[in-house]
């Protein structure tokens, strides 16, 4: 397995693991109040579990996957898929920390765009490896 795959499936487990652990504490703050403010977190418990988990463990896999060249570089255009791993994450954390700590819409934007930007250059970086075996 590639070094960037296990970067991306390494920090889906964690996004899965801070997710779960807030999934449960919203669910626990139901029967149990144990915060007012920890509602505040259902929008993270969203983004860390959707675009954190999923969507990152399906990019880590993909790039791993998909059919290669057989010469090098093998896997293509490695850049916009390592250049999607930071800004992924980079936007993860934008809007986590727009969230949390500013308030701002602006962050919650940027963050947003930085997925986006991410989206964007692996889907450039493994377009050319969408391919068939049978022609
Ligand atoms: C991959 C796994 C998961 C995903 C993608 C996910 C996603 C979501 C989404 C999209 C919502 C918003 C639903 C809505 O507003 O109608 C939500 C709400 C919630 N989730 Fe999760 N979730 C996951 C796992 C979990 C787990 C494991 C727990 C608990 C241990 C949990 C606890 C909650 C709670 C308490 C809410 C609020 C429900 C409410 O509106 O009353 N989630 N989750």
């Amino acid at each position: 397995m590639p070094r960037l795959s296990q970067w991306y499936i390494r920090s889906a487990f964690i996004y899965l693991f801070l997710g779960f652990t807030i999934g449960a504490l919203l669910l626990a703050n139901k029967g149990i109040p144990l915060h007012p403010a920890l509602w505040g977190w259902l929008p993270i418990h969203i983004e860390f579990l959707l675009i954190g988990w999923l969507l990152q463990l399906i990019l880590g896999m993909a790039f791993w996957i998909l059919p290669r060249f057989w010469q090098a570089p093998r896997r293509g255009r490695v850049t916009g898929a390592y250049a999607a791993f930071i800004l992924l994450n980079a936007g993860i954390l934008m809007s986590m920390g727009a969230r949390l700590f500013t308030g701002s819409g602006w962050w919650l934007v940027l963050g947003r765009l930085f997925e986006l930007a991410a989206v964007l250059a692996f889907a450039h970086a493994i377009w050319s490896r969408i391919v068939s075996r049978d022609g």
